[in-house]
């Protein structure tokens, strides 16, 4: 059996989060005799040095001629003033409605090794915190009508935020299917008591839930998720929410876990087609110097493993190889107590890739 994974290692840390990556990915290989074959395509800031934009139509025809991607991270200042759909972060947004992927998965998962780096009272984390944000990723505000205008000689700019049903059936219909697999119970987010959008929203999440009856759902607006999870984060099973909602409320559910250099994410369309990338940023200021924490990305090539190649066995191999270095104690800098007993991406994907070796 042969799969092709395209592999975009975009800017900052994404090229070094990839290189420990790619190698497990190897490993994995060669344990499950499956040939993997790695095609590499420049997105974001790197694609704008090379080609003048963020996204070149070849990266578009390589990711679609694979299996699955997998993605570093994109942007930096040095791409900062472009106009906004010049930016790297384009790349992304671009590469998402391209491959139709509407679904985004961020698990938000506390390990016990690390309860002590959540930013959280010990009270509020020792009951556990195991969320999953279900993102609608081709929709929403970041793909509505937007521009500049002037208003009686002022300037002015907007966004617009539109859903239609059939995109919130379908994201509904993600989250109330991962809820089976789970602890059954779904919190929509929204905005009803303002948006319309939120209204529509609503009504038709309500709609969906009848076909899970085993699956509880509740209704919450979006300022008080944000509250909600950081006094109780244990009430969450699934989060369903918008792509802004989402964006944000994915940020806020990983650092309350310790790192959002630990947690990985998977985008999924209707096929087994899927992107995968760590939550976090390209952190240029640390990029380059072997600081850069590899998990989330490692974790990422175990979804791409679990959703698009239905290896279940492998991808719980690295999430084990992961938790077994973690319970020996190593720890990059951003999840070290103390900054000097840290290790570099290198030595955390060698002490990775040696757990999976001997597993
Ligand atoms: C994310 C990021 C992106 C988003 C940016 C880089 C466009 O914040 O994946 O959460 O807003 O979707
Ligand atoms: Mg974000």
């Amino acid at each position: 059996m042969t799969y092709k994974i395209a592999v975009l290692p975009g800017d900052g840390i994404g090229p070094e989060v990839i290189e420990q990556t790619v190698d497990v990915l190897k490993i994995i290989s060669n344990k499950y005799d499956k040939e993997f074959i790695f095609k590499y395509a420049l997105m974001g800031g790197c694609a704008i040095d090379k080609y003048g934009e963020p996204l070149p139509g070849e990266t578009v025809d390589i990711c679609k001629s694979c299996d699955a991607v997998l993605l570093g991270a994109v942007g930096g200042p040095k791409w900062d003033s472009l106009p906004g759909n010049k930016r790297p972060e384009a790349g992304l947004l671009g590469i998402r409605a391209s491959l139709g992927l509407f679904a985004n998965l961020r698990p938000a998962v506390i390990y016990n090794a690390l309860k002590g780096a959540s930013p959280l009272r010990e009270d509020i984390v020792k009951h556990g915190i195991d969320i999953i944000v279900v993102r609608e990723l081709t929709g929403g505000i970041y793909f509505g009508d937007r521009g500049r205008t002037v208003e009686s000689g002022v300037n002015a700019a907007y966004d617009t935020e539109k859903y239609n049903v059939n995109e919130v059936e379908r994201i509904a219909r993600v989250a109330f299917d991962a809820a089976l697999k789970r602890n059954r119970k779904v919190t929509s987010v929204d905005k009803a008591n303002v948006l319309e959008s939120s209204r529509l929203w609503r009504e038709t999440v309500i709609k969906v839930s009848e076909e899970y009856p085993q699956v509880e759902l509740n209704h919450m607006y979006v300022d008080n998720a944000a509250m909600q999870l950081i006094r109780r984060p244990q009430q969450f099973d699934v989060i369903l929410t918008s792509n802004m909602f989402g964006d944000i409320l994915s940020d806020e559910s990983s650092m309350i876990t310790g790192s959002i250099g630990m947690l990985p994410s998977a985008s999924l369309g209707t096929g087994t087609l899927g992107l995968y990338e760590p939550i976090h940023g390209s952190a240029p200021d640390i990029a380059g110097q072997n600081k850069a924490n590899p998990i989330a990305t490692i974790l990422s090539a175990a979804m791409l493993l679990r959703y698009s190649f239905g290896m279940e066995n492998a991808a719980r191999d690295i999430e084990n190889a992961v938790v077994k270095v973690l319970d020996k104690g190593y720890r990059t800098g951003d999840i070290a107590a103390d900054a000097g007993s840290s290790v570099g991406t290198v030595e955390m994907g060698s002490l990775i890739k040696k757990e999976l070796k001997m597993a």
